[in-house]
């Protein structure tokens, strides 16, 4: 499931009214979190690596080009990734705002982003910056499995479904993503260290950045994540 499609109308008591970016390496919770806060502010979950998978699904010329790329654990190219990002975003459902899981990703996505914002009207963002350790990292990749159907994300260590192999929401067959296996996180924690950690520094510079421990629990990470929030929308 790529996004999540929102009623306009059905809006909640309190407004994002913004964009929320989760930066963090691969199997840092960006998924887990950008879900549940977009759920709360009834907002789209806008996940490029959803999107991407999705368009290699369907088998379009975008997924086709970016199937083998993803499956080396590389980075699909900005000029294929900022169009379908373009397309999304501008789409009435992300009027209230959007949560990204997975985008920005380069320094050169982060600054078109930062241009299509202020074309479209919105404030700054709040960039999440999920840091967990390499050892946590593999656990949580290797341990991944997602629902078929919805989407919905477990882990074999921290969060198995109830029945082996189905999830606890629509009963989905449940499996592990191709480049979860463990010889393809190596390239993948690469291409986070020397193509999207950079920008880092880049939201720091800004001040954008909001440092929160995800090797906590979900829960706990949950909690870091309303804090910063709330620190956001006093300032601006
Ligand atoms: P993408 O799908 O974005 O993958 P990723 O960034 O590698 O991140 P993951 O989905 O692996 O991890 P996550 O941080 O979302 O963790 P999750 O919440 O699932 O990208 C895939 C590929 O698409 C890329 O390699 C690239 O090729 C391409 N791509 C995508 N976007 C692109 C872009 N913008 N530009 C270019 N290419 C792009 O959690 C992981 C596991 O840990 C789960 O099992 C979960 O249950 C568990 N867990 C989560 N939080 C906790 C916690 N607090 N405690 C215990 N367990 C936890």
């Amino acid at each position: 499931m790529a996004t999540s499609p929102v009623v306009p109308e059905k809006r909640p008591p309190e407004e994002l009214n913004r964009a929320v970016i989760f930066l963090g390496p691969p199997g840092a919770g960006k998924g887990t979190q950008a879900k549940q806060l977009a759920a709360k502010f009834l907002v789209p979950h806008l996940s490029t690596g959803d999107m991407l998978r999705e368009n290699v699904a369907q088998g379009t010329p975008l997924g086709a080009k970016a199937k083998p790329i993803m499956e080396r654990g590389e980075l699909v190219p900005d000029s294929l990734v900022l169009k379908m990002v373009r397309e999304r975003i501008e789409r009435p459902d992300c009027w209230h705002g959007f949560v990204f899981d997975g985008f920005p990703r380069t320094v050169a996505q982060a600054q078109y982003l930062g241009e299509l914002l202020k074309q479209h009207g919105f404030r700054r963002p709040l960039v999440i910056h999920l840091m967990v350790d390499t050892a946590l990292i593999l656990r949580r990749i290797t341990g991944r499995r997602m629902c078929k159907v919805g989407g919905e994300i477990y882990n074999l260590y921290d969060r198995p479904p109830k029945v082996e192999g189905r999830c606890d929401n629509d009963g989905g067959e449940l499996v592990q993503r191709p480049d979860d296996r463990e010889e393809i996180v190596a390239p993948r924690l690469h291409a986070y260290e020397k193509q999207t950690e950079p920008l880092v520094a880049y939201y720091k510079r800004l001040g954008l950045l909001h440092d929160v421990d995800a090797s906590k629990s979900v829960d706990e990470v949950k909690q870091q994540i309303d804090r910063a929030l709330q620190q956001a929308r006093a300032k601006h």
